[in-house]
C-alpha cells in the first residue's frame, strides 16, 4: 500500500531561524546595508507557535533545514544544545503527526568550514559526511525523511560563477568543480545515512527549470532547450545515479529558448503572462511535463519546493491550484508524485533580496513577530481537505 499522498510547506534554517551568527552568509551581511538576517522570523524560539499554524491549516507533513553551524560550531565538536533543539523542533513535528523532511544543506555553510576552503577544499564531501554522521548518530531516529543537500546547481551557480552569493567566485570552472564535490557529499552522505538506518528514504531537493522551444518546430530552439534542460535539470542526477530513494523537485517558472543565427545569439524572450513580484514568470502550463520528464528515472518524486513571491496575495491561490492541477495530469501519465511543499510557510529572509519578497503561507509582522494567514493559506487548506476526502 501507498503512503498517502504529503502536503505541507517548506522553509529553510537560516532564512526563518534568526541569528545564525556563526555561517558564511551572516558573515558576509554585515558588510551588507539592507541585506541583514537578523532576528528573521525568530522561527528558533517560535517553531511550535508555527507548526501550529501549519496543522490548522491542514498540512500533513514539514520540510525544514538544520543548520549545520549550529550543530557543528567548531570542526568535529558537536553542540549538545544545537542538537537538542532540533530534537524538540522534530517531536514537536511528530506530536503533531506532520511528517518531516529534514534538509541537511540549504546553502549555508559554517565560518570554519569556509576558512577552510569550503566547497572547493578536496575534503568537503568527507567534511559534510562527518557532520551527517552526527545528526545521524544524535537525532536520527526523530526524522521521517532526509533531502541531503538543496538545489546543488542553484548553490554552485550563485555562489562560485554568477558570483552573488557567499563565496562571491566567479569562475566557471569552480562552478563545475563544486557542483561535483556536491554530488560526491550528497552520495557519501547517503552512505553514512544508510550505515545509522537503513529505512530511512534519502533523496535530494533538485531545483527544475521548465525549458521549450520558443519555435516549437525549429531545430536549433528545440536544440537549445534540450541542452539547457539536461545540464540545468539532469546532469547532477547522473552524477549520483543509485544514491537516491526519492527525488525532490523544487519548481518556480520556465522559460523559452530561441536561437538567433545572424549574429549566433542565446535569446530567452519574454514571458506574455503574469509574473510574480521577483518578476518570476508564473507558468505552471510547463510544470506537468517537468514532472513527466522525471518518470524515468523511476523513484517516487516530491515536490519539495513551487511558491510565488506575492505580497498582495492576488496570485498565490491560483498559482498553487494551477499547480496541483498540473501534479494530477501528470499523475494521470504515469508520474509517481507523493507530496507537494508550497515554499514558504512563512514570509523569511530571501537571501540577497532581503525581506521584501513575500513567499509566505503565513505574512509574518517583522517588528512584532506577529503571524497571520494569508487567504490564499485558506484556499491551499481546502485543496488539501477536498483532495484528502476524495
Ligand atoms: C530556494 C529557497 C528560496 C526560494 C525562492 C529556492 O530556490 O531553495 O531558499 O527562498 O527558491 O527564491
Amino acid at each position: 500500500m501507498h503512503d498517502p499522498f504529503l502536503w505541507g510547506a517548506a522553509t529553510s534554517a537560516h532564512q526563518v531561524e534568526g541569528t545564525n551568527t556563526n555561517n558564511d552568509w551572516w558573515q558576509w551581511e554585515q558588510t551588507q546595508g539592507n541585506v541583514q538576517s537578523g532576528k528573521a522570523c525568530d522561527h528558533y524560539h517560535r517553531f511550535r507557535e508555527d507548526f501550529a499554524l501549519a496543522k490548522q491549516l491542514g498540512h500533513t507533513a514539514h520540510r525544514l533545514s538544520l543548520e549545520w553551524s549550529r550543530i557543528e560550531p567548531k570542526p568535529g565538536v558537536f553542540d549538545p544544545k544545537a542538537l537538542e533543539h532540533y530534537r524538540e523542533v522534530l517531536q514537536e513535528l511528530r506530536r503533531l503527526n506532520l511528517r518531516s523532511f529534514v534538509t541537511l544543506h540549504h546553502f549555508t555553510n559554517p565560518v570554519w568550514f569556509t576558512k577552510l576552503g569550503g566547497w572547493e577544499n578536496p575534503k568537503a564531501p568527507h567534511l559534510f559526511a562527518r557532520y551527517v554522521d552526527a545528526v545521524m548518530r544524535y537525532i536520527g531516529e526523530e526524522i521521517d525523511v532526509v533531502t541531503t543537500i538543496n538545489e546543488p546547481m542553484v548553490y554552485a551557480s550563485n555562489s562560485f560563477w554568477h558570483g552573488i552569493w557567499p563565496p562571491h567566485r566567479q569562475s566557471f570552472w569552480a562552478m563545475v568543480r563544486v557542483a561535483k564535490q556536491l554530488a560526491k557529499a550528497h552520495t557519501q552522505a547517503f552512505h553514512v545515512i544508510r550505515k545509522h538506518n537503513p529505512q530511512i528514504p534519502v533523496g535530494i531537493a533538485k531545483h527544475v527549470i521548465g525549458f521549450r522551444p520558443a519555435r516549437p518546430t525549429n531545430v536549433g530552439d528545440r536544440w537549445l532547450a534540450r541542452i539547457h534542460d539536461y545540464y540545468f535539470n539532469h546532469w547532477f542526477l547522473s552524477r549520483i545515479a543509485g544514491t537516491y530513494d526519492y527525488i525532490g523537485l523544487n519548481y518556480y517558472f520556465a522559460f523559452e529558448k530561441k536561437l538567433r543565427l545572424f549574429p549566433p545569439r542565446i535569446m530567452t524572450p519574454a514571458w506574455e503572462g503574469a509574473h510574480s513580484d521577483m518578476q518570476w514568470p508564473l507558468r505552471p502550463d510547463a510544470f506537468t511535463d517537468i514532472l513527466l520528464s522525471f518518470k524515468q528515472y523511476k523513484v517516487p518524486l516530491y515536490v519539495t519546493e513551487n511558491g510565488v513571491a506575492d505580497a498582495r496575495d492576488v496570485y498565490r491561490a491560483d498559482f498553487i491550484r494551477d499547480h496541483v492541477r498540473a501534479i494530477e495530469a501528470a499523475q494521470k501519465q504515469g508520474a509517481n508524485v507523493r507530496g507537494y511543499f508550497y515554499w514558504s510557510l512563512l514570509d523569511n529572509f530571501e537571501w540577497d533580496k532581503g525581506f521584501a519578497p513575500r513567499f509566505g503561507l503565513l505574512a509574518v509582522d517583522y517588528t512584532t513577530f506577529e503571524r497571520k494567514p494569508r487567504p490564499s493559506a485558506w484556499v491551499y487548506k481546502a485543496i488539501i481537505d477536498q483532495q484528502r476526502a476524495a
